[in-house]
């Protein structure tokens, strides 16, 4: 069996959830790796919509096994809220299906008002979750762990050390203090919920491999918001590659996730951003909101620097392009494949620099737009020709080839072209 890497190869909100469902069926086990509930994946199955923010999307298959891995920051509210909704709906009837890592860390009401915070001083347009805060305590060795809400002495003591000085930070910021008594008791009851599902989420994934099961790595956010490779501040506080699922396993192939335009909620650069009607029509058809905060996406045309970046900082060996439907009936799509940069120098590839980037103008090419609608077609061939086009374009600009295209919401509008797993 083989391990396959779902990644986000634009700014987030690719339409991740929905492939990683949709490769579901093929696999055994679904792992979340990084990242918190800034992410927000929509699925929908059979009309019913479900959004999810930690929890794998693999949930909605009952007996698929899943695993929030240790590297993701857990709000033990949002979490616990998602795991009733699931059992309200039926699903997750057995808490095996689901291990939360012990060494997962914590995000606590602090981290959310120190994030809030700064927000007001110097905006990167972040979810507000407190996720960069969680992080930042995280390595600096003093965050709270899992498996510290399952010991009252252990929490108590970890919170004396911390709380003192989040709460200097949160009043230097203007915010209001966390008082220990009542958070401590906050963390407890929900540590004694959330019991159930806590394990050795490291320990699970290597079990399972060694019994030789096909095991999906779900990346949230996207490739450009790597706090590494992404548009540095503008990013979020993990790293989002695929190389950060890769401790202790052997990855067989990774696959991108693009939509078929490109959006980005949040501050930062996005150099083929339309603000004009075009970019208006995109996030109408395409209902470009943020799917955890509800924010108004930045959209603008498909941007191939990006891809060829995201395929070599991620090592992709395919592509899904989603929202493809979302292109009907524009009379011509235009794709960047260069950029003239403030020096009068036109580049090819994506430029790290943030200066550069913030003045780069997009070098378009233009292809032919279709008038059909997708939203029924099932196979690649069905397609309008100028689709076809259209995706073959992207392939050869990226020079990775396209393993799956969405053409609608729905589980099932979905055109497969290859399985990622190597099975047998
Ligand atoms: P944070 O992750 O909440 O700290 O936000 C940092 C940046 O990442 C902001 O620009 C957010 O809008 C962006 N971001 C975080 N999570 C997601 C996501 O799931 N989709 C899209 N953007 C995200």
């Amino acid at each position: 069996m083989s391990n396959v890497v779902i990644v986000g190869a634009q700014w987030g909100d690719e339409g991740k959830g929905k492939v990683v469902d949709l490769f579901t069926s093929w696999a055994d086990v679904v792992v979340r790796y990084q990242g918190g509930a800034n992410a927000g994946h929509t699925l929908v199955v059979g009309g019913v919509k479900t959004v999810l923010h930690l929890v794998p999307s693999g949930v909605l298959h009952p007996g698929k096994k899943c695993i929030i891995g240790n590297g993701v920051v857990v709000d033990p509210e949002a979490l616990m809220e998602e795991i009733d909704l699931l059992k309200s709906r039926g699903l997750l009837a057995d808490p095996a299906q689901l291990t939360v890592s012990d060494n997962a860390h914590v995000i606590l009401p602090y981290h959310k008002r120190i994030d809030a915070g700064r927000e007001k001083k110097n905006a990167i347009g972040t979810t507000g979750r407190g996720i960069g805060p969680c992080y930042e305590d995280k390595v600096a060795r003093r965050g709270i762990r899992v498996r510290d809400l399952l010991k009252a002495d252990a929490l108590r003591q970890r919170l004396v050390m911390r709380l003192e000085e989040a709460n200097g930070q949160i009043a230097a910021l203007g915010g209001e203090r966390v008082e220990l008594e009542p958070l401590l008791e906050w963390g407890l009851k929900l540590g004694e919920r959330m019991a159930p599902y806590v394990g050795d989420g490291s320990m699970s994934v290597a079990y399972e491999m060694e019994k030789g099961r096909a095991v999906l790595f779900e990346g949230a956010q996207g490739t450009l918001l790597d706090i590494d490779h992404g548009t540095y501040p503008y990013v979020t506080s993990s790293n989002t590659v695929a190389g950060n699922a890769a401790v202790g396993a052997c990855i067989d192939s990774v696959i991108g996730i693009t939509k078929a335009y490109t959006t980005r909620v949040g501050n930062g650069p996005l150099p083929t951003e339309l603000n004009d009607a075009t970019g208006e029509r995109l996030r109408s058809v395409g209902a470009e909101f943020g799917a955890t905060t509800g924010r108004p996406r930045r959209c603008g045309w498909l941007d191939a620097l990006v891809l060829r970046y995201a395929a070599r900082v991620n090592g992709l060996s395919g592509l899904a392009i989603t929202k493809l439907d979302v292109l009907t009936g524009f009379e011509k799509l235009l794709v960047a494949n260069a950029y003239k940069l403030p020096n009068g120098k036109t580049v090819t590839d994506f430029p790290s620099d943030p200066e550069l980037l913030a003045e780069a103008q997009p070098v378009y090419e233009e292809l032919p737009g279709w008038k059909e609608p997708l939203s029924d077609l099932r196979e690649y061939k069905e397609l309008p020709e100028n689709a076809q086009r259209y995706v073959e374009r992207v392939e050869q600009l990226v020079g990775v080839e396209t393993i799956a295209v969405s053409v609608g919401a729905e589980r099932a509008q979905t055109i497969v072209r290859k399985n990622p797993f190597r099975h047998g």
